[in-house]
Parts: C-alpha cells; sequence; structure tokens
C-alpha cells in the first residue's frame, strides 16, 4: 500500500490556478522529489497535503485513510510531518529544549502527558537526533544565537523527533551554505535509512534532488509535467525547457 496518494488537487486563488489537478502516489520508504520553476504550485500542494490550507477539491489518502481536512496537529499525531520554507524554531529556547518541545506537543492529550514518565524518553531522543546532525557542541546554546545553516538542521531535527512516517521538505537547503549541502544530504539518507520514513521533499538544488531523490515529480503551473527516475527527469525534453524558459 502507497503512504501517501494525492488524488486530483486544486487550489486557485482568483484566476491563479496555483495548483490544477496533481495526483501521484509515494512508496514505503522512497524519497520523492519535487522540482519545479518558481511559482509552479510546489509550497501550495504541500500546504493542501497537510492541512494548512484547504484545496478547493481533491483527496489526499496516508496508509490508505483519508487525511482531506486533517489538522497539521492531528497529522502529526498520525505520523507525517513536515519542515518548513522559512524556520520555525524557538529563539529563545536551547536547541534540546527546542527539539523536546517540538515532540511534546505531539504526545497526545494534557491527561495523557500528566501520567506519562517524566518526560516520556523525549530526552533521550533529543540526544540521539543532536548526536545524529552533529549539533552537540551547541546542544545547550539559545536556538536563536545559531547560525542560519545550523537553525536549518535545528527545524529538519524538530520535524524527525516523534519518528514520523512520512515528513515532507520545503527547501531544505535555502539559505545553507553550498559547503553544507552535501552533508545535509548524507544526513537524511541516513535518517531514511535509519527510522525507514517516506520523504517528499521540495528544492531547487537540482545537484541535491538528484542525488537524493528516488524518484522526481516535475511540475509546471499548476500541473504535473512529468515523473520519473533523476536520470529520466534530467534528459526530459519538456522538464528542460520549463527551467530554461524561466
Ligand atoms: N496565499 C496566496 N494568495 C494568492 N496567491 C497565491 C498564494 N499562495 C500562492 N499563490 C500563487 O500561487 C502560485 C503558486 O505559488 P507557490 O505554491 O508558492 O509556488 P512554488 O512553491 O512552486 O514557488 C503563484 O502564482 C503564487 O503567486
Ligand atoms: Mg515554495
Amino acid at each position: 500500500m502507497s503512504i501517501l496518494k494525492v488524488n486530483d488537487i486544486k487550489k486557485s486563488y482568483g484566476a491563479i490556478r496555483a495548483v490544477d489537478g496533481v495526483s501521484f502516489a509515494v512508496e514505503p520508504g522512497e524519497i520523492l522529489g519535487v522540482i519545479g520553476p518558481n511559482g509552479s504550485g510546489k509550497t501550495t500542494l504541500f500546504n493542501s497535503i497537510l492541512g494548512q490550507i484547504k484545496p478547493d477539491s481533491g483527496r489526499v489518502e496516508f496508509e490508505g485513510v483519508d487525511i482531506s481536512g486533517k489538522s497539521p496537529l492531528e497529522l502529526s499525531r498520525l505520523g507525517v510531518g513536515r519542515t518548513f520554507q522559512n524556520l520555525q524554531v524557538f529563539g529563545k529556547l536551547s536547541l534540546r529544549d527546542n527539539l523536546i518541545v517540538a515532540a511534546q506537543e505531539f504526545h497526545g492529550s494534557f491527561w495523557g502527558r500528566m501520567f506519562a514518565p517524566s518526560d516520556n524518553g523525549l530526552g533521550a531522543r533529543a540526544d540521539e537526533m543532536i548526536e545524529l546532525f552533529r549539533l552537540g557542541h551547541v546542544a545547550d546554546l539559545p536556538a536563536g544565537s545559531l547560525s542560519y545553516g545550523q537553525q536549518k538542521l535545528v527545524d529538519i531535527a524538530m520535524a524527525f523527533m516523534p519518528a514520523p512516517r512520512l515528513v515532507l521538505l520545503d527547501e531544505p537547503c535555502a539559505g545553507v551554505n553550498p559547503s553544507l549541502v552535501d552533508g545535509l544530504r548524507d544526513l537524511l539518507v541516513q535518517l531514511n535509512q535509519r527510522q525507514g520514513g517516506s520523504f517528499v521533499v521540495i528544492e531547487h538544488n537540482m545537484d541535491f534532488v538528484m542525488k537524493l531523490c528516488h524518484r522526481i515529480v516535475c511540475m509546471v503551473e499548476g500541473r504535473v509535467l512529468a515523473v520519473g527516475r533523476p536520470e529520466e527527469i534530467q534528459s526530459n525534453r519538456a522538464v528542460l525547457e520549463a527551467y530554461l524558459g524561466n
């Protein structure tokens, strides 16, 4: 069974058809890339899948269950996580506390938390992520004092704290120093192999996308122009024209 099924999503803003009938599926363990020129509807598609906005029509299934219209918090409890194009870290909290807070929200009701063991093992989980992301030397500093690239890693680590089975990442490389991009890719590959989840990744850095993703969806003007393996997308004439014409 597919982890995620997106069926005929449409979302317009006035006369602009931001997403105009997009369908695709994501398989267990798969890393799916979503590329396309600026304004092609990638973020609107993500927000529609994740309940941040309500699409005009279409259906989204997670592990065979209809999740259309579910809130981001409900989705996070089901096992769907996300990172944002813009950072969402709490600047005054330490890096480590950011990770713990990100997972606490996930840990159910107030009463559930009251009767659960003190930190639900979240401290240990946070330390595991800190080690994997190699952020030990800055773990106790306020997140707001870290470099943009480090904060970006914190943002990604936060999304992975509850061990989600599906994670949607919106431009993980944006603003990250080019020298750190290969490391970020290795990290995502490790997370994918260790935790076995599926990822959907929007990204403009073609080298990163082509090396990371198993399969790629190319969007243009709200529609799917092409789907295929990285080498197929790289040599697809329509895809090349969409980028050159932009
Ligand atoms: N909240 C909004 N109000 C009006 N237009 C929007 C809004 N969000 C996105 N759009 C428009 O929808 C189109 C797709 O945008 P977006 O999904 O952000 O594309 P991408 O992420 O691929 O750059 C663009 O033309 C954009 O201007
Ligand atoms: Mg976008």
